[in-house]
């Protein structure tokens, strides 16, 4: 487990535990914003600490954009507290933002880059804005090219590029003012599986290298899995669930995040579940498990239970950013409920988690 993963202050009761990891880079203590009707926010509190990678996933709607918008100033909340570096922004004027937005740099979804400006152009464009000399704006840019893999592309322009490169060049341009916060707004949602690997891959390796603190939103599982340190899940402009990347991914606990992750996990299949009930000759149940629990003395252990005129009828053994996560669906004769309840007892001593869900 990483030093990140052990900070965990989702609700602003939490504030007051000790902290633990490095410095705060961002804070927010019950953050709210409504738009007419629209309740965008519902008092959102997180913080995010030097060096980690925060994923924030939700659905369609749930407030993600509205609350990295408010992180760097472009939305402000009706209510709360929003610290950047130690410096509460959400009551600062539009000018006195400025110089904070710089601390912050922004990716999004269709890149933003101007069309009519070659790439190196679009990197140096930021320190133009803080009035660099020109042969020191070019010098960054191409450092920055170099380090997103682009250096031959310096004088192309943005058509000319694939959307993958596209990205890269974003990413250099939201590094070039050297920002203590990455955002990413749905960065790789337009790209197709590999380029998006490719480039979560470069966010991971910036993170590394510079120590860069990123949030990234998405309301794909994979990018949060792939990269993130820590994951908040938001639904209806709350936080519902969070925790490390690992034990969201391999226990969730709430239903949005069961759902944002059912693609990702094996789940009962469809002629069980739809015939699962109180009463019937056999007991279905899911066993998850994390790391920990030795594969061979797990599988000696179901295998165990089986005897007993059970069943394995679903499941896969998978890994969670290098550490063994599985799932598993079983069922058992009803009256060898004893069996089952040891094989639990078993799975409980060993952090591993078996549930029963109902009769077949
Ligand atoms: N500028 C706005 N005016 C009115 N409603 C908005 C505005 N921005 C966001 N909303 C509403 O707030 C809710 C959250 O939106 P958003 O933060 O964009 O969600 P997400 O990025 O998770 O899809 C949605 O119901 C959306 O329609
Ligand atoms: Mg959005």
């Amino acid at each position: 487990m990483n030093s990140h993963s052990v900070v965990d202050i989702s609700h602003s009761q939490s504030l007051a535990q000790p902290s633990l990891g490095g410095e705060e880079v961002v804070r927010l203590v019950d953050v709210r914003r409504r738009f007419n009707q629209t309740v965008a926010l519902d008092g959102i509190s997180l913080t995010v600490r030097k060096g980690e990678i925060l994923g924030i996933i939700g659905r369609s709607g749930a407030g993600k954009s509205t609350l990295i918008r408010c992180l760097n100033g472009l939305e402000r909340p009706d209510s709360g507290e929003i610290v950047i570096e130690g410096k509460r922004i959400d009551q600062l004027a539009e000018r006195q933002l400025q110089p904070l937005r710089r601390r912050i740099g922004m990716i999004f979804q269709h890149f933003n880059l101007l069309s009519s400006k070659t790439v190196e152009a679009n990197v140096a464009l930021p320190l133009k804005i803080e009035g660099l000399p020109r042969s020191e704006r070019l010098a960054r840019a191409h450092e920055l090219l170099d380090l997103v893999g682009l250096s031959d592309k310096a004088k192309a322009y943005p058509a000319q590029l694939s959307g993958g490169q596209k990205q890269r060049v974003g990413i250099a341009r939201a590094l070039a003012a050297r920002p203590a916060l990455l955002l990413s707004d749905e960065a790789t949602s337009a790209l197709d599986p590999q380029t998006t690997r490719s480039i979560l891959a470069l966010l991971k390796e910036i993170n590394r290298k510079l120590g860069l603190t990123i949030v990234l939103i998405t309301h794909e599982m994979d990018v949060v899995r792939t990269i993130a340190d820590r994951v908040a899940v938001i639904d209806a402009g709350r936080i519902v669930e969070e925790g490390s990347v690992r034990s969201v991914f391999a226990a969730p606990q709430q239903e949005i995040t069961k759902s944002l992750l059912s693609g990702n996990r094996p789940h009962l299949p469809e002629h069980l579940q739809t015939r699962l009930g109180s009463s019937g000759n056999s007991l279905v149940a899911s066993i998850d498990l994390i790391g920990a629990y030795g594969q061979q003395q797990f599988f000696a252990d179901l295998a165990e239970t089986l005897a007993h005129g059970g069943s394995l009828v679903q499941g896969a053994l998978d890994h969670i950013q290098g550490e063994p996560v599985a799932r598993f669906f079983i069922t058992i004769p009803a009256d060898q409920q004893a069996i089952l309840e040891r094989l639990r007892a078993k799975l409980h001593a060993a952090g591993a988690h078996l549930e029963v869900l109902g009769h077949v």
